[in-house]
């Protein structure tokens, strides 16, 4: 038996492999594809205080080596999110984190308020990193100052636990962990897409209705997992690393470089049960390593230079 449980705080997960926000929706859509209570966790498609019809068509495009957004964090807001979303998701057996995103500070610490309130929500995640939305989002994440006052703030308005979600659109993303750490967050998530942007030749118009939009997918995992291996030398607390995982190979790179946790966004795309098999893969390497405790890989590469 291998042990695969990870804590962030005083809150246990069974395991390290959860779904990044905006690529499994709110679970539901993938019943029919995987048990969606074997994940360590499933964080939710973005939540607004306010309905959010997203950003114009077309919003998305595939690169190279990977797919450029820009959704807009289109969502029917937090009234609708606890009246009919919640009820339906509470009782998976896995911890629902929610999303939570604001144009305003005060977007941010009513939703954290409100979410308090709910029950089977154990955490949130503060996305101050979305590179899609004009006012907020990324404007909170990329200057230093706004995400110490953001963090501070829904830090007050919210008892339980604070995941911060990095933007790798920044000149020193370690900065931005330490500021959110000493604000009281209980876990740092990161990265969030990177800003890119892709022309359509044919048409001879930008890609997307944006112009500019958030690249995922293989093509950010080097430079993901970089950010993911500075934050986590230098904060204590845990690191819930993502950017370009598609297997298990992926994945395990992220915890040998020292993220307590996984998020598996865009290979769920291409493979709605990616996220499973990546879980399973984790657990056959530790048997054939002999490792009993997923805690014993984790940050490995640094222990052993
Ligand atoms: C279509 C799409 C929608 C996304 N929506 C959100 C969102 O609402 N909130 C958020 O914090 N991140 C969002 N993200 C970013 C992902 O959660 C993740 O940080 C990013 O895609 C990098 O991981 P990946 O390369 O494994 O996809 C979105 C990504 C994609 C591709």
């Amino acid at each position: 038996m291998v042990n695969l449980g990870i804590n962030i705080g005083d809150l246990n997960f069974k395991n390290p492999v959860m779904t990044a926000s905006g690529t499994f929706g709110y679970g539901p859509e993938f019943d029919d594809f995987i048990d969606v209570s074997r994940l360590g966790a499933v964080f939710i498609k973005g939540l607004t205080l306010e309905p959010r019809e997203g950003n114009k068509y077309p919003r998305m495009a595939e690169t190279p080596a990977g797919m450029l957004n820009a959704v807009g964090l289109q969502n029917k807001g937090i009234e609708y999110f606890e009246n009919s979303i919640y009820p339906r998701i509470k009782d998976y057996d896995t911890r629902i984190i929610v999303n939570i995103n604001g144009s305003y500070l005060d977007d941010y610490v009513t939703l954290a308020a409100r979410l308090d309130k709910l029950e089977k929500i154990p955490a949130i995640e503060l996305n101050i990193s979305c590179p899609n939305v004009k006012m907020g989002g990324m404007a909170f994440g990329t200057n230093l100052d706004s995400a110490r006052e953001v963090t501070r703030a829904v830090r007050a308005a919210y008892k339980k636990k604070l995941i911060v979600k990095l933007s790798p659109n920044v000149t020193n993303i370690v900065d931005f962990a330490k500021v959110v750490e000493e604000e009281g967050a209980d876990s740092v998530s990161l990265i969030n897409t990177l800003l890119g942007m892709s022309v359509d030749v044919s048409r001879m118009r930008p890609s997307l209705s944006t112009i500019t939009g958030g690249l995922s997918g293989p093509a950010i995992k080097p430079v993901a997992l970089r950010m993911v291996w500075q934050v986590a030398n230098a904060v204590k607390i845990p690191v819930i690393g993502m950017g370009g995982i598609m297997n298990t190979s992926d994945a395990l790179e992220f915890l040998l470089a020292g993220a307590s946790a996984v998020q598996i966004g865009t290979a769920s795309f291409i493979d709605p049960q990616a996220s499973v098999k990546i879980l399973e893969g984790i657990e056959e390497y530790l048997l054939k390593k002999g490792f009993k405790d997923i805690s014993e890989i984790i940050g490995y590469i640094n222990k052993k230079g």
